[in-house]
Parts: C-alpha cells; sequence; structure tokens
C-alpha cells in the first residue's frame, strides 16, 4: 500500500482545491456567457393540480411534492397551477368551436407549460371512481395542443399523484390512466423512486380534507417531488 506522508497529503489537497476553484469559476464564467447570468442553470418543476376543488387535498399534496422537489437543489424553482375554476372545455380537443357564451381559459396555459425552462410536470387528481376527474382528462385531451405542436412537452419528466377518500381506492389505476397519456406526449416518466420505487405519489384523504396525517402517501409524495427533480437535473446536465 502507498504510503502518503502528511506533507503529501496537505500538497495534493491544496492543488486539488486550486483544480476545482478553477474549474468552478470556468463553469461560472460559461454560464455567465451561455445564459447572460449566473441563474442560467435554473429549472422549473411545474404541479397542476386536477380537483375542482380549489386548496384542498389533491393541491395540498402536490405542494408538499414540490417542497421536495425545491430542496433538491437551488437550481429548481416550481409553480403550483390550479385548474379549479377554470374552463377548459374538452370537445375543442376534438376540433369542435367553442359555443356562444362558453369560455376557455385553456390558453393561459400554454406558454407556462412550454416554457423550455420547465423541464418537469407532476399531474396531482383526486380518484373519482377509480380514475381522473374530468377536469383532468379535459385538460390531457386539451394538451393535443402541444403534440400538434412538434411535441412541445417531449422530453420532459412527469410524475403522477392521486388523492383518493381510501386507502386504496384506485390511486395507481388512476396515475396508470394518467401516465397513458402523457406518454403519447413523448413524456419521460417517473415513479416515486428509492426507496420503495412505486408508480407515484398515492395519497389517502383519511381524516375531512387533511392529507398530512397520511404518512405514507406524504411519503411518497415527498420522494416523488424528489424523483422529478433528479432526473429533470440530470437531464438539463446540471448536477444540483
Ligand atoms: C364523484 C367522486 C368519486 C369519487 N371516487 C372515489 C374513488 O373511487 N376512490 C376513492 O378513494 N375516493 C373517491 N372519491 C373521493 C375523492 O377522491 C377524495 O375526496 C379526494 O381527496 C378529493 O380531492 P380534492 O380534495 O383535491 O378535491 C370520490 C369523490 C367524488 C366526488
Amino acid at each position: 500500500m502507498e504510503c502518503v506522508t502528511r506533507r503529501d497529503f496537505v500538497r495534493t489537497s491544496v492543488a486539488a482545491g486550486a483544480a476545482v476553484a478553477t474549474a468552478t469559476a470556468a463553469s461560472m464564467a460559461a454560464q455567465v456567457a451561455v445564459g447572460g447570468s449566473a441563474t442560467a442553470q435554473h429549472i422549473k418543476i411545474v404541479g397542476i393540480s386536477c380537483s375542482p376543488r380549489k386548496a384542498k387535498t389533491t393541491a395540498a399534496s402536490l405542494r408538499v411534492c414540490l417542497e421536495a422537489a425545491k430542496e433538491v437543489s437551488p437550481n429548481i424553482e416550481v409553480e403550483l397551477i390550479e385548474l379549479a375554476g377554470m374552463k377548459i372545455p374538452g370537445s375543442l380537443a376534438a376540433g369542435l368551436p367553442l359555443e356562444p357564451g362558453q369560455e376557455d381559459d385553456f390558453g393561459k396555459l400554454v406558454p407556462k407549460l412550454s416554457d423550455p425552462k420547465v423541464y418537469g410536470i407532476i399531474i396531482g387528481t383526486p380518484v373519482y371512481f377509480s380514475n381522473m376527474t374530468a377536469l383532468c382528462k379535459a385538460f390531457l385531451d386539451r394538451c393535443i395542443t402541444f403534440y400538434k405542436n412538434n411535441l412541445q412537452l417531449s422530453n420532459k419528466v412527469a410524475g403522477v399523484l392521486a388523492v383518493g377518500s381510501a386507502r386504496n381506492g384506485g390511486q395507481e389505476l388512476t396515475i396508470q390512466s394518467v401516465q397513458a397519456a402523457l406518454m403519447c406526449q413523448e413524456m419521460i416518466i417517473v415513479g416515486n423512486g428509492r426507496p420503495a420505487a412505486r408508480i407515484g405519489a398515492t395519497v389517502w384523504n383519511r381524516s375531512k380534507d387533511d392529507v398530512t396525517e397520511d404518512e405514507f402517501g406524504m411519503t411518497t409524495a415527498k420522494n416523488l417531488g424528489r424523483r422529478v427533480a433528479e432526473v429533470a437535473l440530470r437531464l438539463r446536465g446540471v448536477s444540483g
């Protein structure tokens, strides 16, 4: 075994430190050159709550998810979008015109989601009869806009979260159903990663619209947020 004296160790460490400092400075200079600012590596992860009820259990679970995503790196910013109250007529996906007096808010979402800074999207939906809500389906159908526009969601990372009033109320089936639609958009689907590495976040609204008591579900939500963030950073080429 090679014997390293303390002096050798100190000398090599100082040299290594200087090399790292030089590399860091070079990397920062490159960032400024490419992006015009030291924040050029920033990426965004967007959560979309597809509950017709504003600020209820799906939104609360997504907040937990996004918070965990943000903790992965200072290079990550997050935004929660709630579809509650928005008018998203699904029939427009089939090319039908707006009916007289009908409103459509989907256009507001288009620039937000096609933003190249958005590297990850987390869809959250309540479980309605073992599947996604009608609002979620209408939203996913309207995402045909991105599909037609040169697959604008392609290669963005996607995670799915479902909340039900029963522990096994169809969360996994619901998640799969949403994932199938996202795969049509060529998105990169991830689950909740280690340690269990399951399909996504499965949350139980076990007591009066308070999901924080569902320790298991909260863990899946945190892990999903972390996993989406990790893969998004990799795609961006940022280590953390
Ligand atoms: C029409 C309808 C169907 C539902 N079906 C299910 C179901 O199949 N399984 C389940 O666990 N919960 C079911 N629920 C309960 C909701 O998933 C649950 O209350 C959820 O927390 C609501 O999300 P929100 O608080 O974000 O609105 C249903 C609720 C409604 C209104």
